[in-house]
């Protein structure tokens, strides 16, 4: 027999597209967009809801968790579910689902954005322009051309970023431990072991979670063995690219420029702000996912599962 959840109220608490809301109520569910709580007002509410939608901001802790006793299930309206703390949530017995395809070509299109935006200073030359200079010099370029990019993650992301860079004429190399020689090269990628890929690279992006295995894949130990001059992006999550490397990376050459659309901190303090400052580096407030067409999907998903669920139809993600 099909698995129903029994789904009354479910509480919104960041901000995600209001056709999220319309679909659930339009399927019998009551909604409260409650957004900005502070931790003590999540503890105290969450305890009248039985499902619960987020995007990044909310920080799903155990203590949310436990304190959620009518809880069943949590969504994420994105990809990353780094803000849930997933094996509290499964002690609980309760279901956590993102919608993981929704923000791809977003994400996809921000780093390729960053690169070619570091190739031609961009936002430096442009905030020159603003303060009245005409700099032709300062910001001569680089074709991508005949540069090689290394994508370090070859899921849905780095994928689609290999695709659309190869349309600028870059060779993509590769490297994941998932994913097999065979497969990468369906995409023109070409795996390598990393310790192969870092001479290789101009460019290095990284599109992988942040797990152990992947905090600070590049730092101190791997800059050195890059091409002087490597130009690196990360829009996946802080902390991939060790950023104390990174600006020691920077200061030294080592490292041309760096496109940051995540950081450590988030909002940056400390060395994530140190980066934003630098002017090698050109950063986002982790805008991949952040489009129109990006956010309406992830909302509309993240409901759709939702009311599957309730429906028992399908159970969706993590
Ligand atoms: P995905 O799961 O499709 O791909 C991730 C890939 O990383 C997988 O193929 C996996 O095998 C690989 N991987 C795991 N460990 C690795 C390792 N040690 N070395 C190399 N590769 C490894 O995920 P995705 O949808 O492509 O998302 C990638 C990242 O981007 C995630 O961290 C996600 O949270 C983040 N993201 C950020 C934004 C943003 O707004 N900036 C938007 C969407 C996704
Ligand atoms: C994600 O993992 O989906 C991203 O962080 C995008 C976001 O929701 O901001």
């Amino acid at each position: 027999m099909a698995f129903s959840l029994d789904l009354k109220r479910v509480l919104i608490s960041d901000s995600v597209d209001s056709c999220c809301k319309t679909v659930l109520e339009a399927n019998g569910i009551s909604v409260d967009l409650k957004t900005k709580l502070t931790k003590e007002e999540l503890l105290t509410e969450i305890s009248n809801y039985d499902g619960m939608i987020v995007r990044s901001a909310t920080k799903v802790t155990a203590d949310v968790i436990k304190a959620g006793k009518n809880l069943k299930i949590i969504g994420r309206a994105g990809t990353g579910v780094d803000n849930i703390d997933i094996p509290t949530a499964s002690l609980q017995g309760i279901i956590v689902m993102n919608t993981p395809g929704g923000n791809t070509m977003s994400a996809a299109e921000q780093t390729c954005v960053l690169i070619s935006s570091l190739a031609r200073h961009i936002p430096q030359a442009a905030a020159s322009m603003r303060e009245g200079k005409w700099d032709r010099k300062k910001y001569m370029g680089s074709e991508l051309l005949g540069k090689t990019l290394a994508i370090v993650g070859l899921g849905r992301i780095g994928r689609e970023v290999a695709h659309r860079m190869q349309s600028y004429g870059m060779t993509t190399i590769g490297y994941d431990p998932l994913v097999p020689a065979h497969e990468a090269a369906k995409f023109d990628i070409e795996w390598m072991e990393l310790d192969k890929l870092w001479p290789k690279a101009d460019y290095i992006t990284v599109h992988t979670p942040l797990i152990p295995q992947t905090r600070g894949l590049l730092g101190d130990k791997t800059f050195p063995l890059c091409k002087k001059g490597v130009y690196v992006v990360n829009c996946a999550r802080g902390g991939i690219i060790d950023e104390a490397s990174l600006l020691k990376a920077l200061e030294s050459g080592q490292c041309a420029g760096a496109g940051l659309d995540v950081f450590e901190t988030e909002p940056p303090t400390g060395v994530s702000a140190d980066l934003v400052q630098h002017p090698k580096v050109i950063a986002c407030p982790h805008l991949g996912a952040s489009t129109v067409e990006a956010q309406t999907r992830v909302a509309k998903e993240i409901a759709e599962q939702f009311v599957d669920a309730v429906q028992g139809k399908s159970l969706f993600g993590v």
